[in-house]
């Protein structure tokens, strides 16, 4: 007997947390390869607003906004909730109950371990992080996880030992309470394709380094941005050759650009062909070219904030449905159920 699901199309399953209105990095790291998931498996996509509780619980001011904000960039670059199930991990109050329940089971080392868990408490010391939820973050995912029986997670390569931490919970509630016939399945991390995106100064596009551009930038910021994002350092004049291996633009072009702009830019920074302002114009075209329909799907959604909502209500009633389900078989197999 196995706990996987035969006969059905895989399913994907993966969250976002709450940090409001996406850039670019979180297009190319994530968002794109989940748009193109949906032709080949079943999925649900939530935004983990009690995620981003675990270092920002003070102030609760912004985080249904924050919430909406990644919902309609997910539908802006292409989600279909025709074809993906979409809703908000507080939505669907199972998530708790098994994350409870798993919380029991879950030794601490293994917690501490985490290297999510070891970084974070290390680098960030504007925020204290030494909460019990904070510690339990990877326990939540867990049961974000398992509550679906997922078959994939697409996840970027820091997630990876919380997808392990969620096989080994899942396996350790089967050893104790589904030794005749398993509960959870063992969900297996879709590592993403790593195309690591420089912002504007050149590293890693990340909302804490101020450097990122948004899906909602319009046309004139995402060329202003451009103009003033940074380029090979040795090519100080127009008369010196660069190297577009080195430099954040060419970086761009090759994620974006068409093969015959990139051959241009290759040979023409090269043999100092090309000038920088140039270069960059045609990086903000390819852009612009890509959020430009983002940014009318998106528009449709924010004239109609209903068919948003409608979206979430469908999507959570999806899940809960889900949920409850695999909620009958856990509180079955614990011998914990009302009759
Ligand atoms: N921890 C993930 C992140 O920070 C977000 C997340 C929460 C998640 N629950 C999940 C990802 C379940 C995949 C599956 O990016
Ligand atoms: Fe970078 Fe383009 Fe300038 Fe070459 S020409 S250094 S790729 S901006």
């Amino acid at each position: 007997m196995t706990a996987s699901r035969s006969n059905h199309r895989k399913r994907v399953l993966s969250g976002m947390r709450s940090t409001g209105k996406l850039h670019l990095g979180n297009y190319v790291g994530a968002l794109d390869n989940w748009v193109r998931m949906q032709d080949e498996y079943e999925c649900f996509f939530f935004v983990a607003d009690w995620h981003a509780l675990t270092t920002d619980y003070a102030d609760t001011s912004r985080i249904k906004e924050n919430s909406v904000e990644v919902l309609l960039d997910w539908l802006a670059a292409g989600l279909d909730p025709e074809r993906s199930t979409m809703f908000i991990q507080s939505h669907v109050p199972q998530h708790a109950e098994l994350h409870l329940l798993f919380s029991m089971i879950t030794p601490l080392g293994w917690l501490e371990r985490v290297p999510t868990y070891k970084e974070q408490r290390a680098n960030i010391t504007e925020k204290d992080l030494g909460t019990y939820g904070f510690l339990g973050y990877p326990v939540l995912q867990a049961a974000d996880i398992l509550i679906y029986k997922g078959d994939f997670v697409p996840v970027g390569e820091d997630q990876v030992p919380h997808v392990e931490l969620t096989r080994e919970i899942g396996r350790r509630f089967n050893m104790f309470y589904g030794k005749h016939r398993p509960v959870f399945p063992e969900p297996q991390p879709l590592l993403t394709p790593a195309a690591k995106l420089p912002g504007t100064d050149g590293r890693k596009m990340s909302k804490s380094y101020g450097n990122t551009i948004m899906l909602t930038d319009p046309e004139p910021l995402v060329r202003q941005k451009l103009k003033t994002m940074v380029t090979d350092p040795a090519r100080v004049r127009r008369s010196d050759p660069g190297n577009p291996d080195v430099c954040p633009v060419g970086d761009l072009h090759k994620i974006f650009s068409d093969r015959a702009t990139s051959e241009k830019v290759n040979v023409g920074c090269r043999s100092a062909g090309i000038g920088c302002i140039e270069c960059k114009s045609w990086a903000a075209d390819a852009l612009v070219n890509i959020l430009n329909p983002m940014q009318e799907r998106r528009k449709k959604y924010e004239d109609h904030p209903k068919l948003a909502w409608d979206i979430l209500e469908a999507g959570s009633a999806r899940a809960r449905k889900v949920a409850h389900a695999t909620m009958n078989e856990v509180r079955e197999a614990m011998g914990i159920t009302q009759n």
